[in-house]
C-alpha cells in the first residue's frame, strides 16, 4: 500500500499535547505547512508547567491557525478534514487543541478525525519515506514517551516494551538540571559531550524486565554522585561538564540500545525507526544507524521537524484514517491516558 497520493482531501490537523502548539496542511498528499508556536515559558521552571501550557496554547493557536492558511495559501473553505490529538498528553493542553477542533468542524461542517499522538509519532517516518521496508523496530523517545514498537504494516503496530518511569528526554532534562543547565537539557547535553570523554564516569544499569527501561535509578546515582563530588570539591561539576554530559549521555544512548539490539535479534529485525524528541540526540543517531548497518538493514529517522511534537505527524495519521471513514463525532473527548 502506498499513503502517499497526488489526490485526496484537504486535512487540516492540530497537535497540542504538551507545550508546543502545532497547526498542518496536508493536501492532495503534500504537506503544505506545519506552524509551531514553541512556549518559552517554562525555562525558568526547568520543565513543562501544565496550568501555563494551556494558557499558553489558548493564546497561540489562533495565530498559529491563521499562519497555517496563509502558509499553505488556502481558504478555510477549502478544508476537507479537521484533525486533532485527542491524547496521550497534559489533560490542559489537549483540551484547548480539542475545543479548537470542534468549533472548526462545527464551523465549517467538516468531519472530525481523532488522533493518537503516539501513532503519530511513529507515522512521522512516512512523511519523507514513503515506502519503508517493513518490518522494522521503531524506539520513539521523546520527553515523555519511551516506547519500542514493532511496525507491521503503516499502521500495524505492537508496542514490545517501553519505560517503567521516567521517558528518556526525561531523564535528559532531570540530569541536565542537577548539571545546572537549562530546559530542555537535552540538546545541551548533547553539544556540551561532543567534547567530552565518554567513559570517565560510568554509571550502572538499572534491573527491568524484557523490554522495559527505568530510568529514574540513573537519576538517583547520577544525584548522590553529584552530592558526593561536589562536597569534595564544590566547583566539581564545572570543572568536569563535557565529561559528565559525554559520560550521561553514552550511558543513556548505550542502555536504550542494548534493549532494541535485543528485540531485533528475538524478532528477527533488521530494519529500524528512530521518532520522537530525543531522536535529535547526535550520538543516539549514530548509534541507531550503526546498528541497522551490523543488521544489514536500514533506519529511518525523520528530518528534525517532523521529531518533535508537531501537527504534519497528526495529519499523517488522519489521512489514512479518512480513507478508511474513520470520523468521529463532536462528543469525542480528550484522553490524558490510553
Ligand atoms: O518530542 P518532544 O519535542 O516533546 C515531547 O513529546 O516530549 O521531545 C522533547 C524532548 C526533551 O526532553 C528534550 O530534552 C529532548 O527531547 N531532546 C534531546 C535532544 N533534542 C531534544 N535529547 C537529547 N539530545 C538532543 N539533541
Ligand atoms: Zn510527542
Amino acid at each position: 500500500m502506498n499513503i502517499i497520493n497526488n489526490s485526496g482531501p484537504c486535512i487540516l490537523a492540530i497537535e497540542t499535547s504538551c507545550d508546543d502548539t502545532s497547526i498542518a496542511i496536508l493536501k492532495e498528499g503534500k504537506m503544505l505547512a506545519n506552524i509551531t508556536a514553541n512556549q518559552a515559558i517554562h525555562e525558568k521552571y526547568g520543565g513543562v508547567v501544565p496550568e501555563l501550557a494551556s494558557r499558553d496554547h489558548e493564546k497561540n493557536i489562533v495565530k498559529v491557525y491563521y499562519e497555517s492558511l496563509r502558509t499553505a495559501g488556502i481558504q478555510r473553505d477549502e478544508i476537507d478534514y479537521v484533525a486533532f490529538t485527542q491524547g496521550p498528553g497534559l489533560l490542559g493542553s489537549l483540551l484547548v487543541g480539542t475545543s479548537f477542533a470542534k468549533s472548526l468542524s462545527l464551523g465549517l461542517n467538516k468531519p472530525l478525525i481523532a488522533v493518537n499522538h503516539l501513532e503519530a509519532h511513529v507515522a512521522s517516518l512516512y512523511i519523507d519515506i514513503p515506502q519503508p521496508k517493513f518490518p522494522f523496530l521503531t524506539l520513539l523517545v521523546s520527553g515523555g514517551h519511551t516506547e519500542l514498537v514493532l511496525v507491521e504494516d503503516f499502521f500495524k503496530f505492537i508496542t514490545l516494551g517501553g519505560t517503567l518511569d521516567d521517558a528518556a528526554g526525561e531523564a535528559f532534562d532531570k540530569i541536565g538540571k542537577m548539571l545546572n543547565l537549562g530546559y530542555p537539557a537535552g540538546p545541551l547535553i548533547d553539544q556540551l559531550a561532543e567534547n567530552g570523554i565518554s567513559d570517565k564516569f560510568q554509571f550502572t544499569y538499572s534491573k527491568v524486565p524484557k523490554y522495559k527501561y527505568s530510568f529514574s535509578g540513573l537519576k538517583t546515582q547520577v544525584l548522590y554522585f553529584l552530592q558526593k563530588k561536589i562536597q569534595e570539591d564544590p566547583g566539581f561539576i564545572k570543572k568536569n561538564l563535557e565529561d559528565l554530559c559525554a559520560s550521561i549521555q553514552h550511558h543513556i544512548v548505550s542502555y536504550l540500545l542494548k534493549t532494541v539490539e535485543l528485540a531485533a535479534k528475538d524478532h528477527e529485525l533488521s530494519n529500524f525507526g528512530l521518532v520522537g524528541g530525543v531522536s535529535a540526540n547526535t550520538s543516539l543517531r549514530k548509534a541507531m544507524n550503526l546498528l541497522a548497518q551490523r543488521f544489514g538493514g536500514e533506519c529511518y529517522i525523520p528530518k528534525l521537524e517532523y521529531c518533535t511534537d508537531n501537527a504534519a505527524m497528526i495529519a499523517k495519521v488522519a489521512e489514512f484514517k479518512a480513507k478508511q471513514n474513520k470520523f468521529d463525532d463532536l462528543s469525542v473527548k480528550a484522553k490524558a491516558r490510553f
